[in-house]
């Protein structure tokens, strides 16, 4: 049987992906710190080839017991997001760059690495000129900068696949609200107005379950895409910060949203990405923007964020 370590498992991506590596028939092994106290894998338990480590993914006794029986690793832990590597530096640095470092030092070069990048390390991109694999990174952030280092090391190492992500969206049982269209369908639905700050800003989207779905292609598929980086987006999503708006408004007619004529997003990524190199070796993404904004109104309609007000 295969065998696959998932460093970070318990995330918003990982606790999606480690059921379906489970249903694919792979061993599953998670070692995650589970840093925001997250029962999103209770679901997994009863399965007789999920193992669990709780601890440090720069611990190096944990991760060599963690990785002693893979086939394969993806690597997830991390620091995610520009506000939450700001935050904590120290901890975006040795956690996104050096535990990878140290990853590469303790893992046999028989064992294969699949990993996720961010494509926010195209940062600014060329107007109308879509970012393929080759174009210059230039990663705006200390996230950025961090994830793209992080990759740069697993492709000098060899035997690994760089999976280039678009903005996530969709549901997880570790949810997450401060993704791009994650955040808007939010706001829409509990706020019903959004101010947008850089509106004409494009990004890239993909969903979460297609997230899953490249990777179990990357795995199955590894000999053949392997050292190389891919975009992975839904390419008809290209699209700007008011288009989302617009096809959101589409569903929760409600929604009143207006672009601010003073002030600035700190987050300045504006790009448009080609993923034409994943599409060539036969994957293809399964949900539409529109399907996972329809699933996003459901979730929004479950979860409530509250604490401090009586109603
Ligand atoms: N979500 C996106 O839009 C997106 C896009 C591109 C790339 N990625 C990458 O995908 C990966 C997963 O992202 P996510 O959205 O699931 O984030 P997440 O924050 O939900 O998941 C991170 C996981 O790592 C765990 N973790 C944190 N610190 C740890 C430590 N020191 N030791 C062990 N585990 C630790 C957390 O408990 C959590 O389970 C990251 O590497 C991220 O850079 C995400």
């Amino acid at each position: 049987m295969t065998s696959i370590t998932v460093i970070g498992g318990a995330g918003y991506i990982g606790s999606v992906l480690v059921p379906a590596l489970l249903g694919q028939g792979y061993a599953v092994t998670v070692l995650d710190n589970f840093l925001f106290n997250q029962n999103s894998l209770l679901d997994c338990c009863l399965h007789p080839n999920f193992h669990l480590e709780r601890g440090d993914a720069r611990d190096e006794s944990m991760v060599k017991r963690a990785i002693a029986k893979a086939d394969y690793i993806i690597p997830l832990a991390a620091i995610v997001g520009a506000p939450a590597c700001k935050a904590d530096p120290t901890a975006a640095s040795t956690l996104n760059r050096d535990a990878i470092r140290m990853l590469l030092s303790l893992r046999s070069k028989d064992q294969r690495i699949v990993s996720p990048c961010t494509n926010s390390g195209y940062g600014i991109g060329q107007k109308s000129i879509a970012c393929t694999e080759e174009t210059p990174l230039n990663p705006l952030s200390l996230y950025g900068v961090t994830k793209v280092e992080a990759e740069r090391a697993i492709l000098d190492s060899g035997n690994g696949i760089s999976l280039r992500l678009a903005t996530v969206f969709g549901a997880s049982p570790r949810m997450r609200i401060d993704l791009l269209v994650n955040d808007f369908v939010h706001r829409a639905f509990s706020d019903r107005f959004l101010v947008i700050f850089e509106g004409h800003f494009k990004r890239n989207y993909i969903h979460i379950r297609d997230v899953a779905r490249a990777f179990l292609h990357a795995i199955a598929n590894f000999d053949t895409m392997k050292n190389e980086p891919y975009n992975v987006g839904l390419s008809d999503a290209n699209i700007s910060k008011l288009e989302l708006c617009a096809r959101i408004k589409e569903q929760i007619p409600s929604f009143y949203y207006v672009e601010a004529e003073i002030g600035q997003d700190p987050d300045k990524r504006d790009y448009v990405v080609s993923n034409a190199k994943i599409e060539a070796t036969g994957y293809q993404p399964q949900v539409s923007l529109d399907a996972g904004i329809a699933e996003l109104i459901k979730v929004y309609t479950i979860l409530r964020v509250k604490g401090y007000a009586n109603a």
